[in-house]
Order: C-alpha cells, then structure tokens, then sequence
C-alpha cells in the first residue's frame, strides 16, 4: 500500500465535498441530530470504489454503509465527511478521513480538509505531516494551562447516560484547564493535536472511522491514546482519551469512568 495513493483518493474526493460545500444540499435525519447529506454518500461511494480498485484485499469498512464488525486482519475505516454538521451549516471545519489497520495496528492515516486544503498524513515508523511538514504534540506540562478537545455525542439527545457522562466531565474538567473547544470533527481534533495546537482530547462514542486515520497521526507525531481507565483504547471502548503525552495522567484524574 502506498500512502501517495491515498492522499490522492482523499485529495480526489475533496472535489466532491468542496463542490457539496458550496452549493444547496438535501438534508436528512440519521437520528434526532444526526445529519446526513447526498454529499456524504456520494463521497463515501468514489472513496470504496477507489479502495476496492487499489486495494481489493482490505476490508472496507465506511460510515454511511457499514454493517457489523470492525475487526479485520486488513481493514480501512473511512469517514467520507467527518463533521457534517459543520458541513451543513457552512462552517469550514470538516476533513475526509482514510485509516489504515492491519492486525489491530494502525499503519496509515490520511485526514483532508478540503475547504481549508489541509492535508495531514502519517505512515506507521515514518512520521505524521501536514503539507510536508512534520507533526509534533505540544510539550504543555500544566493541566491548568492546557487547551483541550471535546466533542459531544449525537446519544445527547437522549438526555441518558452519554449527556449526564459529558456535562459531569465537563463539571470535573473546566475550572482545571485552559478552556474547552467543540470544533466538530474528531479526525481534525486529532490533528490539531499532533500539531500542537491542542493539547488534549476526550469524547465518547467515536466510531472507527472517526479517529482510525487520527490515531496514526497522533502517535506519529508523539500522542498518546488510551480510555478513560487509561487502558489502551479499543474500537469498542466508550471513551476516547487522547494527548501530548504530557498531560494524559491529569486530564484523566479529572475525567469520569464509564
Ligand atoms: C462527528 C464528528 C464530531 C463528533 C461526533 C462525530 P460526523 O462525526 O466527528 O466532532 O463529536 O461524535 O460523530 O457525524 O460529522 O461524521
Ligand atoms: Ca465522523
Ligand atoms: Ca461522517
């Protein structure tokens, strides 16, 4: 697998986002906030097609159209519009993202935004970049001065477990750090991470597509990830914990267990 072909799917497919971001789009309901466009699936469908075609070994496993499980020996989980909401409402902040795993491990990821033409990329043992520069976290020691990363799941709705789980960490979090950010697209949250730009990250629900390609680049770029028990993560783990290494042990002690 060459990572040059993947970067060219997802730069392939911005074209189709990009266009979808400009123009008018029918809008339908995947839950009670959970949006989808004909965009979505559009670009979810020249993604598998160029994978299949590349690639025909790897078991595709994509937002819009996937159906049971997410483990396989070769798999890459692909989130055609990673931030749709954003996507929607016309705010710039969404990426294409292309993760590769091979046995459980993460060995390529690709995450573009196409609207603000960021490419971030990393190949397992060789580094994470965007537009050719190399990636670093942040060297933040301070909890209190840290910047940190939040999404909220669409089970908010439901006023269940996953809401009363975001408000209680937020009531623990906020007065110890920095500030928050809700910036609406996990792959993203993962590389502004790997470059520093935040230092920490937490949320519950993610699915493999969200964070699979963002995974590669965080740890690339020298993050670490784990749950919130600080357990190494698992696609089927409930929360996500992520940082510049530095900070994990503290962001967890203000955390809560689920
Ligand atoms: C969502 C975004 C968002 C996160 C949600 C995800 P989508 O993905 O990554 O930041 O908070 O949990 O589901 O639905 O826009 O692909
Ligand atoms: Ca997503
Ligand atoms: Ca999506």
């Amino acid at each position: 697998m060459k990572i040059e072909t993947l970067k060219q799917i997802a730069l392939d497919a911005g074209t189709i986002v990009k266009e979808g971001f400009y123009s008018s789009k029918e809008v339908a309901h995947k839950g009670t906030v959970d949006l989808v466009t004909e965009y979505d699936v559009k670009t979810e469908k020249f993604i598998l097609e160029q994978l299949q075609s590349h690639f025909p070994e790897y078991v595709l496993i994509a937002e819009e159209s996937h159906k049971g499980s997410y483990y396989y020996d070769k798999a890459i989980y692909i989130d055609p519009i990673d931030g749709t909401t954003n996507f929607i409402h016309g705010i710039p902040h969404l990426a294409i993202s292309i993760g590769v795993w091979e046995h459980g491990v993460p060995t390529m990821g690709v995450v573009y935004n196409p609207i603000l033409e960021e490419l971030f990329w990393a190949t397992r043992g060789e580094g994470a970049y965007r537009d050719g520069v190399r990636l670093h976290v942040s060297d933040q020691e301070n909890l209190q001065t840290s910047l940190i990363a939040t999404g909220f799941p669409y089970a908010k709705a439901d006023a269940g477990v996953e809401f009363r789980w975001v408000v209680e960490c937020i009531t623990n979090i906020l007065p110890h750090i920095l500030d928050i950010r809700r910036i609406g697209a996990a792959s993203l949250d993962l590389c502004y991470l790997a470059q520093g730009k935040v230092d920490g990250f937490y949320e519950i629900d993610l699915k493999p597509w969200d964070v699979a390609a963002g995974i590669v680049i965080l740890l690339e770029a020298g993050g670490e990830i784990s749950n919130v028990k600080g357990e190494s993560f698992d696609f089927e783990d409930k929360s996500f914990v992520a940082s510049n290494t530095k900070i994990h042990k503290a962001l967890l002690k203000r955390l809560v267990e689920i």
